[in-house]
C-alpha cells in the first residue's frame, strides 16, 4: 500500500496550541514552551517512563462521566449511563465508574472477568457481543451478570439453555437494528439493515424474536437496545431511530400486548479529532436524546421505559493523549516529510484501519506555530503504517518528544504486538502527579504464551 499523494496545494496552518482547545484534554497547557497535562511536564514524563506512552487527563475523565449524568436529569431523571467499556478499560477506570454509580457495557469473558477482579457490581453489567461463545454466556450467568443484549434467535436458545441448567432467570435485552444509516464511517455504522448486529426490524425478524423470547421459561425480556453507529456528529439518525424504535414498541405492544421495562439507545456521540471537528457537547446530546425519547413516546401514548445510555468515546476520548519520540525525519522533496516515531499501528490502528485523522504537537516546542506538513509514521512493516496523514507541526528534530491528540478511545483497546511490539505503559495524570496504572509490556510478557 501506498499513501495518497499530497497534494501540493496543501500547507501546515500555522496553527498554534490555542487552536486545538477542543482536542485536548481540558487541563492541558504550555509552561514556558513545554506542554504540560494537569500540571506535569510531559517532556519529563516521556523521559522518564519512555514512548510510546498512553497518558490520561484523569479529571477530564471524572467531569466527562459527571457530565452526562447531569446532562439527563432535567429531561430523563431515571436515565443510567452505561459506559461502553472497548472504549479503554482499566481497573483504576473502572473503580472510578462504580464510584459515580454507571452501569457498565462488556464485550468478552476477559472483560467480565475483570470487572469483578475490581469489584465492579456484576449486575450492573450488560454483556454485548453479536456472537458470544457458549463457555461466556455461561461465565457471564455465573458471575450474575445484569443483562445480556441478545443479537440472535441462536444466542437466545443458548442463554435460555443454560439459564436454565444454572438454576437462574436471566435478564435480557433483544438488540433491534432500526434500518437506518448513521452520518459516519462505514466501518462505524451500526443500525442499518446490512448489518452483523441485531434483529431486523423488516420481515418481522424482530417481532419473531420478541415472541421467541417470551416463550423461553428462563428468560426474563426486559426491553430493547440499539447502537446506531460511532464518531456521530449529525444527531438526525437519533432522531430517526428513535421513531423507528417507538413505532415497532407500538406494534408490539398492539399485537402482541408487550411493552418493554427498558429501552437503550446505545452510544455512539463524536469527538473533535481534529480542529475542523465540530462535535455537539454532552449537554446538548442529554438534552436532544431526551426530547426525542420524550416526544416519540407520548405522540405514541406510551409510557417511557427506563432509559439506558453506552457513551464510550465522548467519556475517554479527549482525555487521553500518546506520547512518541521522534527517531528519524525523512524529507522526500516534491513528495512529503516523514517524521518516523517509536510506535504506531500497534498503538493506534485507527489511522490505517479507517483513515482516521489525527492532531500532534512537539511536546517541547508547544509554543511554536505549527509551520510543518508532515506526515508521522510508524515502526511498523507496512506503508500503511501512518498515525497522521499531511498533519501540521512544528518543526520536528531527532530527541523531540510527539504528542498525539484524542487518543484516549479504541487506541490501548485495539492495541496488538504486531512485530512484537511490546504494547506502551497506560499513566493517569490528576493535579500535578501521575501513576501508572497499566505498566509497559516486556519481551518475557509477549513470551509467556510460548510452550
Ligand atoms: C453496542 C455499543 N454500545 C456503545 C458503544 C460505544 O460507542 P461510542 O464509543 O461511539 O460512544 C459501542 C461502540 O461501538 C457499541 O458497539
Amino acid at each position: 500500500m501506498s499513501l495518497r499523494a499530497s497534494n501540493p496545494a496543501l500547507r501546515a496552518d500555522n496553527s498554534t496550541l490555542e487552536d486545538l482547545a477542543l482536542v485536548m484534554p481540558k487541563n492541558c497547557e504550555s509552561k514556558e514552551g513545554t506542554l504540560h497535562l494537569a500540571g506535569v511536564d510531559l517532556f519529563k514524563l516521556a523521559k522518564e517512563l519512555g514512548t510510546a506512552l498512553y497518558v490520561y487527563d484523569e479529571d477530564m475523565i471524572e467531569s466527562n462521566i459527571l457530565r452526562y449524568k447531569q446532562g439527563l436529569e432535567s429531561k430523563l431523571p431515571s436515565a443510567q449511563v452505561c459506559y461502553a467499556s472497548k472504549a479503554f478499560i482499566c481497573k483504576d477506570l473502572l473503580k472510578m465508574l462504580a464510584r459515580h454509580g454507571l452501569y457498565l457495557d462488556v464485550c468478552g469473558g476477559a472483560e467480565i472477568y475483570m470487572a469483578q477482579l475490581t469489584g465492579f457490581p456484576t449486575e450492573n453489567l450488560v454483556f454485548h457481543g453479536n456472537n458470544k461463545t457458549p463457555q461466556e454466556i455461561r461465565e457471564a450467568i455465573d458471575a450474575g451478570v445484569g443483562k445480556f443484549v441478545v443479537d440472535t434467535k441462536e444466542e437466545l436458545d443458548r442463554i435460555s439453555e443454560a439459564a436454565y441448567e444454572m438454576g437462574v432467570n436471566q435478564k435480557v435485552l433483544l438488540r433491534i437494528t432500526p434500518g437506518i444509516v448513521a452520518d459516519t464511517h462505514s466501518f462505524i455504522q451500526t443500525g442499518s439493515e446490512d448489518s452483523k448486529f441485531g434483529f431486523t426490524i423488516a420481515h418481522d425478524t424482530a417481532k419473531d424474536a420478541v415472541a421467541h423470547a417470551l416463550s423461553l421459561p428462563h428468560l426474563k425480556l426486559m426491553g430493547f437496545h440499539m447502537h446506531i453507529g460511532s464518531q456521530i456528529f449529525n444527531l438526525e439518525g437519533y432522531s430517526q431511530a428513535i421513531s423507528v424504535m417507538v413505532d415497532f414498541i407500538k406494534d408490539i405492544y398492539e399485537q402482541m400486548d408487550y411493552l418493554p421495562e427498558e429501552f437503550d439507545v446505545g452510544g455512539g456521540l463524536g469527538i473533535a479529532y481534529t480542529v475542523h471537528d465540530k462535535p455537539t457537547s454532552i449537554e446538548q446530546f442529554c438534552d436532544y436524546i431526551g426530547d426525542e425519547l420524550l416526544k416519540g413516546f407520548n405522540e405514541a401514548g406510551l409510557e417511557l421505559p427506563k432509559i439506558y445510555i453506552e457513551p464510550g468515546r465522548s467519556i475517554i476520548g479527549n482525555a487521553g493523549i500518546t506520547l512518541y519520540s521522534v527517531g528519524s525525519v525523512k524529507e522526500i522533496p516534491g513528495v512529503r516529510t516523514y517524521v518516523n516515531v517509536d510506535g504506531g499501528m500497534s498503538d493506534n490502528i485507527r489511522t490505517a484501519l479507517y483513515g482516521a485523522e489525527y492532531e500532534g504537537v512537539i511536546v517541547n516546542k508547544a509554543d511554536e506555530l505549527r509551520s510543518e506538513l508532515v506526515t508521522v509514521a510508524g515502526k511498523h512493516c507496512e506503508s500503511g503504517d501512518v498515525l497522521i496523514v499531511d498533519g501540521s507541526l512544528q518543526e520536528a528534530e531527532v530527541g523531540d518528544v510527539l504528542a498525539i491528540f484524542a487518543t484516549g478511545a479504541y487506541c490501548e483497546s485495539m492495541s496488538s504486538n504486531y512485530n512484537m511490539q511490546t504494547r506502551p505503559a497506560v499513566v493517569f495524570v490528576r493535579v500535578g502527579s501521575y501513576h501508572t496504572v497499566k505498566r509497559r509490556e516486556t519481551y518475557k510478557d509477549l513470551l509467556a504464551r510460548e510452550l
